[in-house]
């Protein structure tokens, strides 16, 4: 773990830069390329059946650091990490669809849809809604490895207890 600025920084395991869909690339990817045996074929949805390379599917990747439950999502070279729960009513936010509006990046809650910018957490849709915000944090992404580090500012709560166990 690292500390910086009164953050510290603690990694993550098993998920780096490349494990995640580029939401970047959306618009170039009408469909998903699953090559199976050496043939490439187009399809909407994902197998990710053995002997098909494994290729991302269009969701950010829920992990759990510093006991806390965390979605990430990657667009182009930057990853955000965002509070797994939606702070409406619980929403996984991990399954929800990325939106690139003018002035904001959004992850949209796939429960009722309210939309939260990836940068602040704040609520961007409903507007009469935008009093609340979800917990957002900063990420360090590794150039070389691509390995991922998620910042936080103090230990959470859970995380002694589970040293304790
Ligand atoms: S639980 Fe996320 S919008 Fe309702």
């Amino acid at each position: 773990m690292e500390s910086q600025n009164d953050i510290m920084y603690f990694p993550v395991d098993c998920v780096t830069l490349h494990d995640l869909y580029d939401w970047s690339r959306r618009r170039l990817d009408s469909s998903e390329v699953v090559v199976c045996g050496g043939e490439a074929r187009w399809q909407s949805s994902v197998s990710l059946r053995s002997p098909s390379r494994k290729v991302s599917l269009r969701t950010g990747r829920l992990v759990t650091v510093n006991e806390q439950e965390v979605a990430l999502f990657r667009y182009g070279n930057v990853v955000y990490a965002i509070s797994e729960h939606c702070p409406h009513a619980g929403g996984p936010l991990h399954i929800g669809d990325i939106e690139s509006l003018p002035d904001y990046l959004c992850v949209k809650c796939p429960y009722h849809g309210w939309k939260f910018d990836l940068k602040t957490g704040k609520c961007i849709h409903p507007r009469t809604r935008q009093d609340m915000s979800a917990v957002v944090y900063p990420v360090r992404v590794c150039p070389t490895s691509g390995s991922l580090a998620i910042g936080f500012t103090e230990f959470s709560p859970h995380y002694f207890n589970t040293l304790v166990e």
